[in-house]
């Protein structure tokens, strides 16, 4: 009898060992603390593309400083794709020594010696998707080699992953990544293929959920063989993704392009809804040549504010009428922000009675009829109304009507 049941433990074991996988060699999990509101930084792709170096990257820096964008909560400095050489003899990666001379680390040290933090990119697959060298059979030793550098963040693609499954890679470099021992953010850039959301809260900081962003406010870009989108169609992928989010774990609708040649009302909106979403928010444009008006965008106060605010919880839409949609995101403290999004090509007037909106996700109310809410507009500086009389706006074409709501005493 006894011999029965220790070889029944011995099956169970082996059963729960291979259900398991390799879990209880590894640690799988991302490394703790982390992100607790949406990072915030700068990334080279979207301005800069393949075109990187040490003095690009110095240069970014050292304007994220001048210009108060670090000072407004902007930490990372990001490379993104074809900063790399080649492999050595033992597989180590180095930089392309051309691009970036005095190597990562003294990079990395001229980073933190701003205040600032490193992220570096690379790829699940055998490449990157620019042709560079990708991690894959690697994943250790360039954990390794990042940290050592002192990297911060890592932007982990996806391009060139024939036979990998997403999960299993994500989970590779992340166990790599904790071994290596260094609190580094881990950017999933899998493109929402495979339901990243789903399995990505413990994996990773933050996961993309679409392919990328095109810089133009409402349209699609057919590359042949890929896509790219524009504001509103990025912005409606995200449908039912914000249960997925919270402290330590964001979707990303990919990196800002405000400042990339849009206008500034589509830039406001832009960026407006990336705060509603508490998404990451990487600007990606040229930091040392800004118009006034981008920098104003980008550090807002109050719209950061409601990007950045503690609860984590991602905004919602609630109605969609006569092309403005309305959003609502709760704030801590029982404050709200609230944004009118006018996606037509035409002013819209608003008339608009508060009433009750309910949060069916995180169990939170706003109740105009039974508290008073001071209403701030978050772009322009005027008086504060209250919720006690209806609100009545303009929203232009392409631009937003953000309000912050209070409580009142
Ligand atoms: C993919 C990513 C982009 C960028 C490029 C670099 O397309 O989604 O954000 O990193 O690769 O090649």
């Amino acid at each position: 009898m006894k011999k029965l049941i220790s070889s029944l433990a011995a099956i169970t074991l082996a059963v729960t060992v291979f259900a398991q996988g390799n879990n209880y060699v590894q640690n799988y999990t991302k490394y703790p603390g982390l992100a607790a509101t949406p990072p915030m930084g700068w990334n080279s792709w979207n301005k800069f593309a393949c075109n990187v170096s040490e003095a690009l990257i110095k240069q970014m820096a050292d304007a994220m400083v001048t210009t108060g964008m670090r000072d407004a909560g902007y930490t990372y400095i990001n490379i993104d794709d074809c900063w790399h050489g080649d492999r050595d003899s033992l597989g180590f990666i180095h930089p392309d020594t051309k691009r970036f001379p005095s190597g990562m680390k003294a990079l990395a040290d001229y980073i933190h010696s701003k205040g600032l933090k490193l992220g570096i990119y690379s790829d699940a697959g055998s490449q990157t998707c620019g042709g560079r060298p990708g991690s894959r059979g690697y994943e250790f030793q360039d954990a390794l080699t990042y940290a050592s550098w002192g990297v911060d963040y890592l932007k982990y693609d996806w391009c060139n992953t024939e036979g990998l499954k997403a999960e299993g890679a994500y989970k590779t470099i992340t166990a790599a990544l904790r071994k290596a021992g260094r609190p580094i953010v881990l950017s999933i850039c899998e493109w929402g293929n495979d339901t990243p959301w789903a399995w990505g809260q413990n994996v990773g900081h933050l996961w993309r959920t679409t392919g990328d962003i095109y810089n133009c406010f409402d349209c699609i870009e057919d590359h042949g063989t890929w896509k790219s989108f524009g504001v509103m169609a990025i912005l409606d992928k995200q449908e039912g993704l914000r249960k997925y989010a919270g402290p330590g774990h964001w979707n990303d609708p990919d990196m800002l392009e405000v400042g990339n040649g849009m206008p500034a009302n589509e830039d406001r909106a832009h960026f407006s809804m990336w705060c509603m979403l508490a998404a990451p928010l990487i600007s990606g444009n040229d930091l040392k040549n800004m118009t006034p008006q981008t920098l104003a965008i980008l550090t807002n106060k109050q719209a950061l504010a409601i990007n950045q605010d503690t609860l984590g919880i991602q905004g919602f839409k609630h109605t969609a009428k006569d092309s403005v949609d309305t959003w609502y995101k709760p704030l801590a403290d029982g404050a709200w922000a609230v944004c009118f999004l006018n996606r037509s090509s035409k002013p819209v007037a608003l008339n608009h009675n508060w009433t009750i909106v309910t949060d069916t996700l995180s169990h939170r109310d706003f109740n105009p009829t039974q508290e008073k809410y001071s209403v701030q507009n978050v772009w322009e500086n005027k008086k504060a109304t209250t919720t006690n009389t209806p609100l009545q706006a303009v929203v232009p074409a392409h631009d937003v009507l953000m309000l912050r709501l209070v409580k009142m005493k």
